[in-house]
């Protein structure tokens, strides 16, 4: 098995690295992997979420064999964000997993920034009318303003432990 990701921001691409050389196993972009990973060849494909959409995944269920897919986004891991990807992202026979990476307002360009700030207005809005907000909230307001990355070695111990149990 190889992985093979996409990135826009590039949080997806150092989870996809990390988990490769944990895992002794090759990493290559979803551009890359056309030309080098022959079709048909089993995968773990990696993918930022986008509305709720793992981007790339519908490219790399055409080429090859996905036997795991992840989703990586700004949100905190949990039912919600499982239960939404699970809808939306079907890949037959394969488990699906979620990552929370990050947000880089600044390496997307205005329309995408746009987006998300709608969907996280109500958040924002609420926290910054809060007198007092505790370490974590105030934590929390910085990450959806300025961004910020929740990349974590440890995070990717649930991927690691099924692909234990492939080999
Ligand atoms: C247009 C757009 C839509 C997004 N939609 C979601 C989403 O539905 N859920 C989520 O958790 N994150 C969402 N994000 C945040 C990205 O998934 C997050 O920043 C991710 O870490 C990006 O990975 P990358 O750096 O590999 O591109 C969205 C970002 C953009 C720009």
């Amino acid at each position: 098995m190889v992985i093979v990701y996409r990135s826009n921001t590039g949080f997806t691409k150092e989870y996809a690295e990390m988990l490769g050389k944990a895992e002794k196993l090759k990493v290559y972009s979803l551009a890359q992997a056309g030309g080098e990973v022959p079709a048909d060849s089993e995968i773990f494909f990696m993918g930022p979420l986008m509305a709720g959409h793992i981007a790339g995944v519908d490219q790399a269920v055409k080429r090859y064999h996905v036997s795991g897919v992840c989703g990586v986004g700004m949100s905190p891991p949990g039912q919600q964000v499982m239960d939404t990807m699970t809808k939306a992202n079907y890949v037959a026979d394969a488990p699906i997993f979620y990552l929370q990476g990050g947000w880089a307002p600044k390496k997307v360009g205005w329309v995408k920034r746009r987006m998300v700030n709608m969907v996280t207005r109500s958040m924002r809005q609420a926290l910054r009318e809060k007198g007092r907000r505790t370490p974590q909230e105030q934590q929390q307001l910085d990450f959806l303003e300025k961004g910020g990355s929740f990349v974590a070695f440890e995070n990717l111990e649930p991927i690691r432990a099924w692909m234990k149990n492939l080999k």
